[in-house]
Parts: structure tokens; sequence; C-alpha cells
């Protein structure tokens, strides 16, 4: 079966709490247990790993490689910072999809790069919790049309 890796980076474990006027009051396992649910209905399997470290999202990234078809990511904050990730999903060759809760592009003048997204197949933000529910479906109709 295709599997997907669900990547959530730094601050998203405080989902539910953190920020709920920007973020919204659902929980990250909220979120996790309706990609399982949509993943089931796409015929794909799902594994959900969150670290609010740099070094351990790019160890989960190699250790995909032959692993996962592909990434379903929300790399937080560093999104805007790391050339790091950038360069591991670039260097693994995963496709992957960017997602977001808010919409970054919408926001401070600092959240409006993203390195993260010059490695992605595409992005989804400012749909909230459905981001991930629709980064999902997309991945997977892009896994589907590629044949793997
Ligand atoms: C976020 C957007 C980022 O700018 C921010 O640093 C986050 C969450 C989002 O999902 O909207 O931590 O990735």
């Amino acid at each position: 079966m295709t599997r997907i890796l669900v990547l959530n980076g730094p601050n998203l474990n405080l989902l539910g709490s953190r920020e709920p006027e920007i973020y919204g009051k659902t929980t990250l396992a909220e979120i996790e247990g309706r990609l399982r649910q949509v993943a089931a209905e796409l015929g794909v399997e799902v594994e959900c790993v969150q670290s609010n470290h740099e070094g351990a999202l790019l160890d989960a990234l190699h250790a995909a490689r032959g692993r996962f078809a592909g990434v379903l990511f929300n790399p937080g904050a560093l999104t805007h910072t790391s050339l790091a990730l950038y360069d591991g999903l670039a260097g693994v060759g995963l496709p992957a999809v960017e997602v977001h809760l808010s919409n970054p592009a919408a926001r401070e003048e600092y959240r409006r790069h993203s390195w993260t997204a010059r490695a992605a197949v595409g992005s989804v933000a400012g749909f909230g919790p459905r981001s991930y529910e629709w980064g999902l479906r997309a991945l997977a109709a892009h896994l589907r049309d590629a044949g793997r």
C-alpha cells in the first residue's frame, strides 16, 4: 500500500491551545485522526511524526527514503528559515506537499517566503485543519498520476 509520511515541525504539538485565533482549536491528534480516516478512504497509509527539532525532522526525511512514497509536511516556522530542510527535501527526492493552517502569504512579511515550498510539488494553506486533508488528497492524486 502507498505510504505517506505526515511530518509536523516546531510548535505544532501545541495546536488546540496555541494562538487559537490564528490556528483554531483543533489539536494535532485530532488532525492526525482525520488524516487516518481520509487515508483509509483513499486507500493509502499515513504515519505521523512531529518534532520541535530541525535535525530530527531531517532524520525523519532521510529515513523516509524507500519507506514512504511521499511527504505531507507542515514545517512550522522552519518553513521560512530552513535552507537545511529545503536541501533535505530536495536531497531525498520524495514528492512533498506543504501545508499550513494559516495563510502565511497574507501574514507578516517574514512569513511570506518559504524555503521548503521550493522543493514541494505544491502547497495548501489557509484552510485550517482542512489544509491537511486537502493536501493529503492532492498528494495521493499526484502519486497515483505518477504511478507511485
Ligand atoms: C504555520 C505557519 C508558520 O508561519 C508558523 O510559524 C507556524 C504554523 C501554519 O500552519 O499556519 O508554526 O506553519
